[in-house]
C-alpha cells in the first residue's frame, strides 16, 4: 500500500557528472518497495510543480535510494538537498519485476540513469545467476559504486570504458555464451527498449521492460504518461505509465 511520508534526507551524494545518490529514512516506503517500482518526490505543497518519479535503487533497513541525474529544474534542487533536511515522498508506486525460478540466468540491461532499478534488482538476485549490463554514452557516466567491473559488464557508445558500443550490441556479443533459459530485464532511453524488445523476439528471450515516460499526476487522473501499447489479441490500446506500469513484457509495448 502506498504512503505519503515526509522523510529525513540521510545521504546526499555526487557520483558523477550529473549523476547523485539521494538516500531517505523512510521504513514506511523501505519495508513494502519491489524492485521496478518507484516514488513521486514532491517539490511544493500547493502540487503548483508537478512531483517527479524516480525508480527505487536500493533498499536497506529503513533507508531508501535513488540514484538520480540532473537534467532539469527539480532535479537541479534534488542536487541542492542536504542531509537532516525533509522531504515529502510517495510510495511504493507501481508493479514490479516478475522473478521465476525457471529462469537460469537473468540479464538485467541498465542504460544510462535507467540501471536505477536493476541496482535493486540485482540486490534481490543476488543470491542467484545473473548478468547486470551497464550501457552509458561515455565514461562520464561511470561510477565505481555501481559499475563495479568485476560484477558487471560495462560498455560505452564512445569506447572510453568497457565494451565499445551500445549496451544491446554488447548483450549480442555475449548472448551466445549464457545459460539459458533467460530473462531480461531492462530500464533505459527508449530507443535501447526497442532495441531490447526486438533482441527479445529475435532470440526468443521474454524482456520485462520499464518505462520512463514522462509524469505529471502520478496517480492515474492527467493521461499525461499515456503509452501505447497491445492488448492479448494484438489489439492497439493506451496504457498509463504511472499506473498499468511502469513494468511492461517487450510485447506489449507499441514502440510505433
Ligand atoms: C517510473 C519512472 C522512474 C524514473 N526513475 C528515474 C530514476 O531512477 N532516476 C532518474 O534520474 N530519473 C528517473 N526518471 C526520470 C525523472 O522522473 C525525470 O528525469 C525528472 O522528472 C526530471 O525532472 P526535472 O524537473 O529535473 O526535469 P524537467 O525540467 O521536468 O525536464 C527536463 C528535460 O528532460 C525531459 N524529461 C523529463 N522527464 C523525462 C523522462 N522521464 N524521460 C525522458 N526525458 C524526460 C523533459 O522533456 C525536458 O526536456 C523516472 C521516470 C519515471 C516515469
Ligand atoms: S502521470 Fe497522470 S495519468 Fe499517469
Amino acid at each position: 500500500m502506498k504512503k505519503l511520508c515526509q522523510s529525513k534526507i540521510l545521504k546526499n551524494e555526487q557520483l558523477a557528472d550529473q549523476y547523485w545518490k539521494l538516500v531517505f529514512d523512510c521504513p514506511e516506503i523501505a519495508n513494502e518497495a519491489l524492485p521496478g517500482q518507484f516514488i513521486e518526490v514532491y517539490f511544493d505543497h500547493s502540487l503548483k510543480i508537478f512531483p517527479r518519479p524516480f525508480s527505487i535503487a536500493k533498499v536497506e533497513h529503513d533507508a531508501l535510494e535513488l540514484i538520480y541525474k540532473v537534467i532539469g529544474s527539480q532535479t537541479e534542487i534534488m542536487a541542492s538537498w542536504k542531509p537532516g533536511e525533509t522531504v515529502q515522498i510517495l510510495g511504493p508506486l507501481g508493479n514490479f519485476f516478475v522473478i521465476s525460478d525457471d529462469t537460469k540466468t537473468h540479464i538485467l540491461v541498465g542504460g544510462g540513469v535507467g540501471l536505477a532499478p536493476m541496482v535493486f534488482m540485482s540486490e534481490v538476485l543476488k543470491e542467484k545467476n545473473f548478468l547486470f549490463f551497464c550501457g552509458g554514452r561515455n565514461g562520464r557516466e561511470y561510477f565505481p559504486e555501481v559499475h563495479d567491473p568485476v560484477r558487471r559488464i560495462i560498455s560505452t557508445d564512445d569506447g572510453s570504458v568497457g565494451f565499445h558500443g551500445n549496451v544491446v550490441q554488447c548483450l549480442e556479443k555475449e548472448i551466445a555464451a549464457i545459460e539459458t533459459p533467460v530473462v531480461i530485464y531492462a530500464c533505459g532511453p527508449e530507443k535501447m527498449c526497442e532495441a531490447l524488445k526486438y533482441f527479445g523476439e529475435k532470440h526468443n528471450i521474454p524482456v520485462q521492460i520499464s518505462m520512463e515516460t514522462i509524469m505529471a499526476c502520478g496517480m492515474g487522473l492527467c493521461q499525461g504518461c499515456a503509452l501505447k501499447t497491445y492488448d492479448e489479441n494484438g489489439n492497439d490500446k493506451i496504457s498509463l505509465v504511472c499506473k498499468d506500469g511502469p513494468i511492461f513484457k517487450g510485447e506489449e509495448i507499441n514502440f510505433g
